[in-house]
């Protein structure tokens, strides 16, 4: 066992605190890792805020990269000194999705088995089974993607929300050379969609947003067009940007019903509408004659992590960051340390970064 300094929520709704936290040496299928960057998602103030579950004290962060510093007797997957990016999608191989082929739907995905705790031994639950705002976590050796050692805050991101919006757009969306993708949302997880789409020879990439700043960032990533959608239509405007018809892939990363319904009927027939952004459990479905779904053909999918295998995703991601072919460092708005993260909530709340990334 060893302590390290981590970064938890303790109570619903208060502010997060520094504080001192127990690692337990790796068990059977576990590996310790030494944090060197994890970015701040969404994800951590809904946990803060008691809109995940009740499990309190949260241990935050989980979109991380860092240094294996230590596996458990069994582990051959990772070795100590291995850079690694911490991934939610540690696949069993055993579930019905594993079997049929389909790993990035696995519904048993392994944590850790042993608990880390606070000084009093109050075990804390991890963010997402991860827990990186933390000088070293505890996860289980799945959680542990090997990659090319590179710069830890950009890659890192891939841990979470950039794989989700590239997945959104490449997995989930089918997203290839030539068809035609209206993003509608261009915080992170938008930008990072946009970027997928570049990457998979998509065009026209339209971005929309009711956020000027965000449009920029959209276009610096790889959209060829931009709709302010706080003065115009979305609809219309994505209708006359693809011939009169609508976007072959439309790709909803806000997580509102009035913007899934654009996104609805902002897409082509036969086109896909894909969900990215988390609704709140009390959003319902808007008013929708059922014709139109059926009269329109398509598909209606949601995207959970981009739908990503991070074995296959998280390297080949890698290497194209490396080769200059997709620019992470881009989504890095500014380096941060463990200390400044409720300020950086504040930030992401107000829409002025794609991401902070805490360095350790
Ligand atoms: N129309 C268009 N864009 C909108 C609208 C709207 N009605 N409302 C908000 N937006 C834009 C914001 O201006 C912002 O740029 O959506 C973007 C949301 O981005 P972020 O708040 O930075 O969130 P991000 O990290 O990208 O995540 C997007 O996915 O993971 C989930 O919980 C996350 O639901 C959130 C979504
Ligand atoms: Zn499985
Ligand atoms: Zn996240």
């Amino acid at each position: 066992m060893q302590q390290v300094k981590a970064v938890i929520a303790r109570t619903q709704g208060a502010p997060v605190e520094l504080v001192t936290i127990n690692v337990p040496d790796p068990g059977p299928g576990e590996a310790v890792v030494r944090v060197q960057a994890c970015g701040v998602c969404h994800t951590d103030l809904h946990y803060r805020e008691g809109g995940i579950n009740n499990d309190f004290p949260f241990l935050l962060g989980h979109e991380a990269s860092g240094i294996v510093e230590a596996v458990g007797p069994d582990v051959t997957e990772v070795a100590p000194g291995d850079f690694v990016i911490l991934n939610w999608r540690a696949v069993c191989g055993q579930c019905r999705a594993c079997r049929r082929g389909e790993p990035w739907y696995c519904f048993a995905t392994h944590n850790a088995t042993q608990k880390m705790t606070l000084e009093d031994g109050t075990e804390l639950s991890p963010a997402l089974g991860i827990g990186a705002f933390a000088e070293k976590t505890l996860v289980a050796a799945g959680q542990c993607t090997k990659v090319d050692p590179t710069r830890p805050a950009a890659v890192g991101l891939l841990g979470c929300g950039v794989m989700a919006g590239i997945g959104a757009a490449i997995n989930t969306g089918g997203v290839t050379r030539g068809k035609s993708v209206a993003v509608i949302g261009c915080g992170g997880v938008g930008v990072a969609a946009i970027a997928g789409s570049a990457l998979a020879g998509a065009g026209p990439i339209i971005a929309v947003d009711i956020d000027a700043k965000k449009l920029a960032a959209a276009t610096r990533l790889g959209a060829t067009h931009t709709v302010d959608s706080s003065t115009a239509d979305p609809v219309t405007a994505i209708r006359e940007l693809t011939g009169g018809f609508g976007a072959d892939v439309v790709i909803e990363a806000v997580g509102r019903p009035e913007t899934w319904k654009q996104a609805f009927y902002a897409r082509d027939l036969a086109g896909t509408v894909v969900l990215v952004g988390v609704p709140t459990p009390q959003m319902t479905l808007p008013d929708l004659p059922l014709i139109d779904v059926f009269g329109r053909g398509g598909a209606l999918k949601s995207s959970w992590y981009g739908d990503c295998l991070p074995s296959r995703d998280f390297p080949m991601l890698v290497d194209l960051y490396k080769r200059g072919k997709l620019d992470l460092d881009a989504f890095v708005s500014e380096e941060i340390r463990m200390t400044d993260i409720e300020a950086a909530f504040e930030r992401m709340h107000r829409g002025e970064v794609l991401r902070s990334v805490v360095i350790l």
